[in-house]
């Protein structure tokens, strides 16, 4: 590809909100569990992908505080898909070298799934070729719910002053604690927000947004999207 002359601007931290498994199972006239399949397949291709780009920090959104409402055998089906990835994970640990960090309130999934989360996590910990952070019962507002609380039991016991807080300090509460933010957001299948994926990390990071759906992107989708970033003038609020 194209990039080499610019392989040292791809960026260190690619997110990605990976939606539209439903509507591209439902054109093949398909269940949407299939489409989570089809999803969990270009997932693993995009993590490979990324690791040989150089990407150092992959987060993907996989399902969010508000993907509850769906139906009992959809959540479910994403979930069973979820365990049969990190139990595969945990096998290939070796030959894959991918350090797994979980952001989201991993407290409502079941018992096994959070072992699962906990043993991938543990057992990848000290890989440093590309870090995937997961986004599992993931939320923005809950995650810096959740960090404030953490804050305001310090404060209550005497170990954070108030007075002291900054950005920096605040940032180490968050799920997503010595990550830097990412540059760039993709969100594949047309729609055009974040509904509620790192709103504290991506006040500066670039967005793009791709018509295709999630199961359908592949390797070329991700350098037309970095293409894209390369594009672009970062400002950061200077003139
Ligand atoms: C994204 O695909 C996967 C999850 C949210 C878990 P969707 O299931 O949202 O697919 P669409 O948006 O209905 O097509
Ligand atoms: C965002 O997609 C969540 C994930 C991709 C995991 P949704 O499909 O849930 O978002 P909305 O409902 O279109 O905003
Ligand atoms: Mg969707």
């Amino acid at each position: 590809m194209a990039l080499s002359d610019a392989e040292n601007r791809i960026p260190r931290h690619i997110a990605i909100i990976m939606d539209g498994n439903g509507r591209w199972a439902k054109k093949r006239g398909l269940p949407r569990t299939a489409g989570h399949s089809a999803g969990a397949e270009a997932f693993r291709k995009i993590a490979n992908y990324c690791r040989t780009l150089g990407v150092k920090y992959l987060t993907v959104y996989a399902f969010s505080t508000e993907n509850w409402r769906r139906s009992e055998a959809e959540v479910s089906g994403i979930m069973k898909l979820l365990a049969n990835y990190l139990a595969e994970a945990l096998r290939d640990m070796e030959k894959n070298h991918v350090r797994f960090c979980f952001f989201g309130d991993l407290s409502r999934l079941s018992p096994d799934l959070q072992k699962l989360c906990r043993d991938a996590q543990e057992r990848s910990s000290e890989y440093h070729e590309v870090q995937v952070n997961f986004c599992l019962n993931y939320g923005g507002r809950d995650e810096i719910l959740r960090a404030i609380r953490a804050y305001a039991r310090d404060v209550a016991d005497g170990k954070k002053n108030p007075a002291e807080l900054d950005e920096s300090a605040f940032s180490d509460y968050l799920d997503s604690a010595g990550v830097p933010d990412p540059e760039l957001v993709i969100r594949p299948s047309g729609e055009m927000r974040l509904s509620n994926f790192l709103p504290w990390q991506t006040v500066y990071s670039e967005f793009v947004f791709m018509d295709v759906l999630w199961p359908d992107f592949g390797p070329a989708e991700l350098d037309a999207a970095i293409e894209e970033y390369l594009r672009r003038n970062r400002r950061f609020g200077g003139a």
